[in-house]
């Protein structure tokens, strides 16, 4: 009896030391990719192999371990409120500015070799920006990289450097006449291995409408709900199940998609598309 007691405890302790190395992340009950090499996704197979590089190239990196990293580590997300006068403000009233323009041309994707939606879904909850300036998109690159907490955690993520690879913004709308169909429901995000969110919302939430409901998968148990005073949120949104209720009133959201780099730096994307370069070794050239 005691021997199969002790080697129960040994076969447990060996598996939680494999575990333990091959997943670091507790926040990992779900992971797109077994699923996806399954389904031989050569797109994702190279972002393996990119992303091997990109730990190998940024091998001497400069990380700091601290109670954020820790945070992360744990749970796979981070969140803060915006100051009064962040650059974030600025987006945002451009996003303000852009959707009340008439007559503008829907763009799905300004980039070859950018993973993108054919046709631009018909969603009657949103209205998107199609192009942002190329301006605002280096000002986003240096608030992000200027804010030590962010910057670290990013890099602490990937253990490599990045760069801002697609930025959207849009005004989610209130249902006040319970007519609009597209909201948006729990999921996954099903983007390349270690990739990361950044999502700004306009506006104050509580816990019985917060801006992002961050949702245990298998109980369906609330984890964490995005509530505050303009909201700002770092997550890995392949791991973590989340989904936004209709709002209350309109809702001006920004998206940042961040991906590990070898040597870019500046930022790829910004428009409706919300993608990553097919190919990631390729480069991806302006078609619109
Ligand atoms: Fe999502």
């Amino acid at each position: 009896m005691e021997f199969g007691f002790f080697s129960n405890m040994k076969i447990k302790f060996f598996l939680r030391n494999i575990e333990k190395k091959f997943s670091p992340y507790k926040f990992y009950s779900f992971n797109p990719y077994f699923r996806y090499l399954f389904k031989v996704n050569l797109s994702f197979g190279l972002y393996f192999l990119y992303l091997f590089c990109a730990n190998f190239y940024n091998f001497f990196l400069l990380i700091k371990k601290n109670r954020l990293t820790f945070f992360f580590q744990k749970n796979g997300f981070y969140k803060r409120n915006l100051k009064n006068n962040e650059f974030p403000f600025k987006l945002l009233e451009y996003l303000n500015a852009d959707i009340e323009k008439k007559d503008r041309i829907p763009i799905n994707c300004h980039l070859s070799n950018f993973q993108h939606q054919k046709n631009i879904a018909l969603v009657d909850s949103q209205k998107h920006v199609y192009s942002i300036p190329n301006a605002l998109m280096m000002e986003l690159d240096q608030f992000i990289r200027k804010d030590n907490d962010l910057d670290n955690l990013i890099k602490f993520y990937f253990k490599s450097n990045y760069f801002i690879c697609n930025l959207r913004m849009w005004r989610y709308l209130s249902d006040d006449k319970k007519k609009l169909k597209s909201e948006v429901k729990a999921h996954y995000d099903i983007f390349p291995h270690k990739t990361l969110k950044i999502m700004i919302y306009k506006g104050f939430f509580s816990i019985n409408h917060a801006a992002l409901d961050i949702i245990d998968q298998k109980t369906n148990k609330l984890i964490y709900s995005i509530k505050g005073k303009n909201p700002i949120l770092l997550f890995d949104s392949n791991h973590l199940y989340h989904g936004a209720k209709f709002p209350l009133e309109n809702r001006d959201t920004i998206e940042i998609t961040l991906i590990p780099s070898i040597k870019i730096k500046h930022p790829l994307h910004g428009g409706f598309a919300s993608g990553y370069p097919v190919n990631p070794f390729k480069e991806c050239k302006k078609i619109y």
